[in-house]
């Protein structure tokens, strides 16, 4: 498992993919609502994309039929864009996006909420969220890969949350999945080192349930076995000699 370490330029890179794909985030979080397809978030999103110079990355990745992840309530990640299915007053709504810029990667993730939800649904959104910030805490080379799992599973713990499993975070480059795998539970060892000039995606799975997913017909949609609802909340980290880079926000 070699953890590939980026040179200045190919930092340089995915600064500006980074800076690219947090806009195109922020304009998708204005344009998100309740009566829109899930189709028209897609389109959007990779007209944003495209005029941010950008390619979207998950487009054909794998087959992957679009250029964002619209998943919402107990959708977990990974759903796919549809023009029959709504976004509703009261559902939360996961975003997925990834932009090729230059040929390096940025990859991240936002939940949004639409209207009013019940309490502990924003609460999960919330808890979500700022797990990612406490794992980035570890995030400082000379800590271990691991610190930064233990760091967001010690934080969602209280909650009682289910923390998924079978996703995880993962470095991220010229290749959108690239070593190492980041869990966001806990684990026992510590892991890798980590070094100045890695480039990782962390990004938090959570459910108000149990950790427990299984994924829909369509062998994309990962969704909670208990139906209960989920949050996400990625963006693509550099590490530096002090405090970690946040590329996408
Ligand atoms: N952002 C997702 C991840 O981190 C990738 C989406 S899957 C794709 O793994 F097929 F849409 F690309
Ligand atoms: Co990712």
């Amino acid at each position: 498992m070699h953890i590939i370490i980026k040179e200045p330029h190919e930092i340089e890179l995915m600064r500006e993919a980074g800076k690219r794909l947090a806009h195109v985030h922020n304009e998708l979080a204005q344009i998100v609502k309740a009566g829109m397809c899930t189709k028209e978030i897609d389109e959007a999103g990779e007209r944003l994309i495209r005029q941010a110079g950008c390619e979207p990355s998950f487009l054909g990745y794998e087959g992957y039929p679009a250029s964002i992840c619209v998943s919402i309530n107990e959708e977990v990640v990974h759903g796919i864009p549809s023009d029959d299915r709504y976004v509703e007053e009261g559902d939360i709504v996961s975003l997925d996006a990834g932009v090729i810029w230059k040929g390096y990667q940025s990859d991240a993730a936002r939940t949004h909420i639409i209207g009013s939800v019940p309490d502990e649904v924003k609460k999960l959104v919330e808890v979500t969220e700022q797990s990612f910030f406490e794992g980035i805490k570890k995030a400082v080379a000379g800590n271990h890969l691991y610190d930064i799992s233990n760091a967001i599973a010690a934080y969602i713990k209280p909650y009682g949350y289910g923390i998924v499993r079978q996703l995880t975070g993962h470095g991220i480059g010229k290749d959108m999945h690239e070593a190492p795998e980041i869990p966001n539970f806990r684990k026992l060892s510590r892991g890798p080192l980590l070094k100045p000039g890695m480039t990782l995606a962390i990004e938090p799975m959570v459910n108000l349930g149990t950790w427990k997913v299984g994924i829909l017909e369509d062998d994309w949609t990962i969704v909670t076995l208990d139906q209960e609802v989920s949050a996400h909340y990625e963006n693509t980290v550099l590490i530096t000699d002090g405090e970690p880079e946040i590329l996408s926000l």
